[in-house]
């Protein structure tokens, strides 16, 4: 029949799902992309380390913009929302931030001209943006994460980021987005006393769990008690980068029909989850990548092969896609 995920979230909450600009190009991923989902984020190509390209002799930062315009023009032309991923993340770092010789004032100044020049360039464009990604550490005991950013700018470096984040574009949703949120109450707890703080000062609109998860790991009940954690809080929220591990045992060299049903069960109760959301605080539930021979989670990342999306290599809806529907 003719529902998608799409249709069937209509005037609910945005389906999306991690893509490149150079995938957009190619008919069969446009296909899908269009017909199933309301909303895309990039995969990598919003990334600072793909935009800053370096610093030029006036210490003016050199930008490529060519794949978000791409990106935004795709999105304007099929009507898709957009969620930009990530301004701030430890792992995207230009070499030139990297090996910037500067002060620590100056290395402030660049990431406050960095973040006002990609709002500004893309206001009204994108409509949220995941301001810092990870910056909590997954120890207990440490607040941050050590990272370029703390050291050069302090422990206040989020804050500051969401300020000038605010400051550069008022209407755009700012997000703090990171992962391990749904069984790791200490952690979550920190995230949840960060989005406190940025509250008091309205600096923060939503929040995004990083739903890399198992079929069988963590509990529904802890990813339902983690997501009443942040109904609690005034926040749009966002179930970010989707997917489900069917081999963390290592016990499959392809994806069993009976693995798949139950990756299908999994997808279904976190879509259930979601959709119990109050209508006024459900932003998007986004899928990390479209078919499962694209997933970030191979063997050389992950160690195993894993097949954690909701279409096989061939573009067609594996049972996990219809777990999704099920689950609305
Ligand atoms: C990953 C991409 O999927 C990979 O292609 C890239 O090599 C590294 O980044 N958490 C995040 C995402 O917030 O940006 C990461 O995406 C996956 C983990």
């Amino acid at each position: 029949d003719d529902i998608t995920l799409k249709s069937a979230t209509e005037n609910n909450f945005f389906v999306g799902v991690a893509v490149s600009e150079t995938r957009t190009n190619l008919p069969a991923y446009d296909e899908v992309y269009t017909r199933e989902f309301s909303s895309i984020t990039a995969e990598n190509d919003m990334k600072m380390a793909s935009i800053f390209t370096g610093i030029d002799g006036s210490g003016n930062i050199i930008y490529d913009w060519s794949k978000v315009d791409g990106l935004i023009a795709y999105a304007e032309a099929n009507n898709l929302n957009v969620h930009g991923h990530t301004l701030i993340w430890h792992r995207s770092l230009p070499q030139a931030l990297e090996n910037f010789a500067g002060t620590d004032q100056e290395f402030e100044d660049l990431i406050e001209q960095y973040i006002t020049d990609v709002l500004t360039r893309y206001q009204g464009k994108i409509n949220s943006w995941d301001v810092v990604n990870e910056a909590i550490d997954d120890d207990p005991n440490i607040q941050w994460r050590n990272t370029i950013f703390l050291q050069r700018m302090g422990v206040d470096y989020v804050e500051k980021c969401f300020a000038f984040a605010r400051a550069a574009d008022p209407n755009v949703k700012l997000f703090y987005n990171d992962y391990n949120m749904t069984f790791d109450a200490t952690k979550r707890g920190k995230v949840l006393t960060l989005v406190d703080d940025l509250l008091l000062n309205d600096l923060i609109d939503g929040v995004g769990y990083q739903m890399h998860i198992d079929y069988n790991f963590p509990t529904k009940q802890q990813i339902q008690d983690a997501t009443d954690d942040l109904v609690a809080k005034d926040v749009l929220i966002h179930f970010a980068e989707l997917d489900v591990k069917v081999n963390a045992a290592n016990d499959l060299t392809e994806l069993t029909e009976e693995r798949a049903i139950a990756q299908a069960q999994r997808v279904k109760e976190v879509v259930e989850i979601f959709n119990a959301i109050p209508q006024s605080k459900k932003y998007a539930i986004t899928l990390w990548g479209l078919k499962d021979n694209d997933t970030w989670l191979i063997p050389e990342n992950n160690g195993r092969p894993e097949w954690p999306l909701l279409f096989d290599a061939s573009f067609n809806k594996k049972e996990a896609y219809q777990g999704f529907l099920e689950g609305l």
